[in-house]
């Protein structure tokens, strides 16, 4: 059985997440540490993975892109439905490529891309009538073709393990976990 396993757990993540075309993405807490060392933790999307990492993207104003600037190290999980998966991965955060985040932006559905020019602290205390209003003024004055906003970031997480439970319902949970070392991926078996 155990030599069934695959050796890079690259293959499971392509096995369990879904194609990086596929417009649902998935959704994943990301955990952080702030500079006054206090856990920190957001539910954000994933926008894609490649052999290289997994890309998320914020505001470089918010406090996880400040969290991650001081403390590089990170731990995403996602979780599946009903409970029968998860994934941890622990991770440096880096800043992505800007072609990278330019594209993630180009992706992003009309809502999100407004969302990004008025993520502001300023808008977050109006009350919702006068955020409407304000809202459905941005997008008579600019449309939908926006432009990227100076403040849109991605941080690609390098993961140095990640961790894949798996439940049973007739035999108990377990976890594979894959830690990255000088020859490779190394796999051991946790109890769940
Ligand atoms: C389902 C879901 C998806 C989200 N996706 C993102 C995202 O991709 N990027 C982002 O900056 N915030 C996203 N958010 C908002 C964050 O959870 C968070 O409230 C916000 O980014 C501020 O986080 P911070 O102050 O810890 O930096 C999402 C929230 C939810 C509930």
């Amino acid at each position: 059985m155990t030599d069934l396993e695959p050796s890079d757990p690259w293959d499971l993540v392509r096995d369990w997440l879904p194609p990086n075309e596929n417009p649902e993405r998935p959704q994943m807490t990301l955990s952080t540490v702030t500079p006054q060392n206090r856990a920190d933790a957001r539910t954000v999307l994933l926008s894609e993975f490649d052999q290289e990492g997994f890309y998320l993207h914020t505001d470089a104003l918010s406090r996880k892109a400040t969290d991650m600037r001081a403390n590089p190290g990170v731990a995403l999980t996602f979780l599946w439905p009903g409970f029968t998966k998860q994934l941890v991965v622990q991770g440096q955060a880096e800043v992505a490529p800007a072609e990278e985040i330019a594209a993630a932006y180009a992706d992003r559905s009309p809502y999100l891309k407004q969302l990004a020019w008025l993520n502001t602290t300023d808008f977050a205390q109006l009350p919702l009538d006068e955020r409407r209003i304000r809202w459905a003024a941005f997008l008579a004055e600019h449309g939908d073709g926006l432009d990227q906003p100076p403040t849109w970031i991605g941080f690609l997480v390098r993961p140095s393990r990640m961790t894949f439970w798996t439940s049973n319902p007739d035999a108990p949970s377990r976890r594979r976990e894959y830690t990255a070392t000088l020859n490779g991926w190394v796999l051991r078996y946790l109890p769940g």
